[in-house]
């Protein structure tokens, strides 16, 4: 891909190709072959040689890491065209020492991992599945924070790139438009009781999809679907990586950044706040949402008095 992104306008032979990668002129077919499966429009043949037909809106390092320079995401970014789920490859790379910053993503993933026991549709290459992997200096009662933070950055990386759309976020890590779910966000961590090792925050944004599984119907949605224009991938990750860059510097650094992300959750979320619902947890309870405390848990008003939430899922009622 490297290759033929480098030679986008000519015609690369595969004598040529095969030379540059150190491989037979066979294999390099069947390596054409194999990303055309995965969908890149590459033109030509043996004979001739290959060209790309189109720009391909592949997450790759090469295409990415040029846009994070100066982040903390800009030099270990590791892209799979297939995969379980890059959540599960960032925690095992995490526990052998990659370090902070490393970026996991991947095209499509087999097993993507939701919260709960829930399954993330991943379909290929029209969603953005990411997992960035973290380090930071806090105990591990402040993650919540952090991964509140991630919903921020999804929140104004969309908003960069169309600021006509306006996403709402449901606590504590889903983003919405319209009511219907375009991101969630899955953040892991491994800790001891007062000291983080490492955190993964993964992140799957539903980008291009132009239709969902019967399931998922009345519940999911894409920045396709609600806008009725494709958005580039590469521009809106590298836009989300930037954005999360920023939360996370500012929670490592400045006293009253973790203020700020709950004050700036609560004012992009419509239902943190004065909305009826139900919450799974405890044998289910029912309230009123009262804001969140300075930790970052949702509050609901009921009958005996206020409730914190701590992991349930919040349905409206
Ligand atoms: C949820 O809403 O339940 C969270 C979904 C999180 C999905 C992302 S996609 C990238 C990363 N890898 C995974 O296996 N899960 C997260």
């Amino acid at each position: 891909m490297r290759l033929l992104i480098a030679h986008a306008t000519v015609v690369v032979s595969g004598t040529k190709i095969a030379a540059e990668i150190g491989t037979s002129r066979s294999e390099v077919w069947r390596l054409v072959q194999q990303l055309r499966d995965l969908g890149v429009d590459i033109a030509g043949h043996p004979s001739t040689g290959y060209s790309l037909k189109s720009m391909p809106d592949l997450l790759l390092p090469d295409m990415l890491a040029p846009q994070l320079h100066g982040t903390i995401f800009g030099r270990h970014i590791h892209h799979y065209y297939k995969i379980g789920s890059t959540n599960a490859v960032a925690m095992e790379a995490a526990s052998a020492g990659a370090p902070e910053g490393s970026v996991f993503l991947a095209e499509q993933q087999t097993a993507g991992r939701g919260r709960g026991a829930h399954q993330w549709h991943s379909a290929r290459s029209v969603g953005i599945y990411c997992s960035a992997l973290l380090r930071p200096a806090l105990p591990p009662s402040e993650v919540l924070i952090l991964s509140l933070a991630a919903g921020l950055a999804v929140h104004s990386a969309v908003q960069e790139i169309d600021s006509r759309v306006i996403p709402d976020l449901k606590w504590p890590n889903d983003v919405l438009i319209d009511g219907k779910k375009f991101c969630g966000i899955l953040t892991e961590m491994n800790a001891e009781v007062t000291r983080v090792r490492y955190v993964v925050a993964g992140i799957g944004i539903n980008v291009n999809q132009s239709s969902f599984p019967a399931d998922l119907q009345t519940v999911a949605t894409s920045l396709r679907l609600a806008t009725g224009t494709e958005w580039s991938r590469v521009e809106l990750c590298a836009a989300l990586l930037k954005s999360l860059d920023r939360e996370y510097r500012n929670l490592l650094e400045n006293p009253d950044a973790a203020s700020s992300i709950l004050r700036r959750f609560q004012e992009r979320s419509s239902s943190v706040r004065g909305q009826q619902v139900e919450i799974e947890e405890n044998g289910g309870f029912e309230g009123v949402t009262d804001g969140l405390d300075g930790r970052g848990f949702l509050q609901v008003r009921t009958p005996q008095g206020v409730r914190t939430v701590l992991s349930g899922t919040v349905r409206p009622r």
